[in-house]
């Protein structure tokens, strides 16, 4: 495959070796608008935007995943294996699974566990277990403590179906002490592992599966600023 992709317009060069995605892209092009200077968009096949600018003079790029595994696999694995992408860290949000997770806690995704068959492709000779980069976990721990910011760092599971159909899925995985759920970390992580890149997942906590929690729209910025900071600091 050569470049642009079917989905990707951005030529060589256009995008940095950093990426920040959310799964929303008109979270990338706030992030664009808001934290770079002098965004350039990349991308806007499909409507999932992607702009590179520089941070405190580093170049960065910032592009939407979509939602779901089967969206973040072919975005990631494009900018990684087309676009010499050398570091992705997702940036989005989860619902928690344990009762010491809250909302607008901020979480580290260390490794994901997923019910997805995501794996099957590489045809290996047991269960792979997806894990983020550790210089990237490290980095944003160490980052999280000097901005302040209090961190859970463990493992998230990455859902296929936001609608499950069986309760008792959630409470397994709680069983394991997973922190939450979301649907994108794994289908990254395997990217990363068979390119031999770097990914990670920071998460800020936006409902708790067991709990009737909401989020104010005040609370929701707030700790998506937390998140960014950290992301931005790595
Ligand atoms: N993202 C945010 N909350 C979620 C949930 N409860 N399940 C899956 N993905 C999520």
């Amino acid at each position: 495959m050569s470049i642009p992709t079917p989905h990707n317009s951005a030529k060589k060069g256009d995008i940095a070796k950093k990426v920040l995605m959310p799964g929303d892209p008109l979270r990338a092009k706030y992030i664009a608008e808001t934290y770079l200077e002098n965004p350039v968009c990349f991308n806007t096949v499909r409507n999932m935007f992607g702009y590179t600018g520089t941070y405190k003079g580093e170049q960065i790029s910032v592009m939407g995943s979509g939602m779901g595994m089967p969206s973040m696999g072919i975005y990631s694995y494009e900018l990684y294996n087309f676009y010499d992408v050398e570091k992705i860290i997702r940036i989005g949000s989860a619902g928690a699974l344990q009762d010491d997770v809250s909302v607008m806690d901020v979480v580290i995704a260390m490794s994901a566990c997923t019910d997805s068959n995501y794996a099957s492709q590489y045809q290996l000779p047991g269960t792979f277990a997806p894990t983020a980069s550790y210089e990237l976990v490290a980095r944003a721990v160490e980052v999280a403590k000097e901005q302040g910011t209090p961190v859970r760092v463990g493992s998230v599971v990455s859902s296929d179906a936001f609608y499950g159909d069986n309760p008792e899925s959630s409470k397994a995985w709680r069983k394991m002490r997973v922190l939450c759920v979301e649907m994108e970390c794994a289908a990254l992580f395997m990217n990363a592992a068979r390119a031999g890149k770097e990914a990670l997942g920071i998460l800020t906590i936006s409902d708790h599966v067991f709990r009737d929690e909401a989020i104010s729209a005040e609370a929701r910025q707030t700790s998506f600023n937390r998140m960014m900071e950290i992301a931005l600091g790595i």
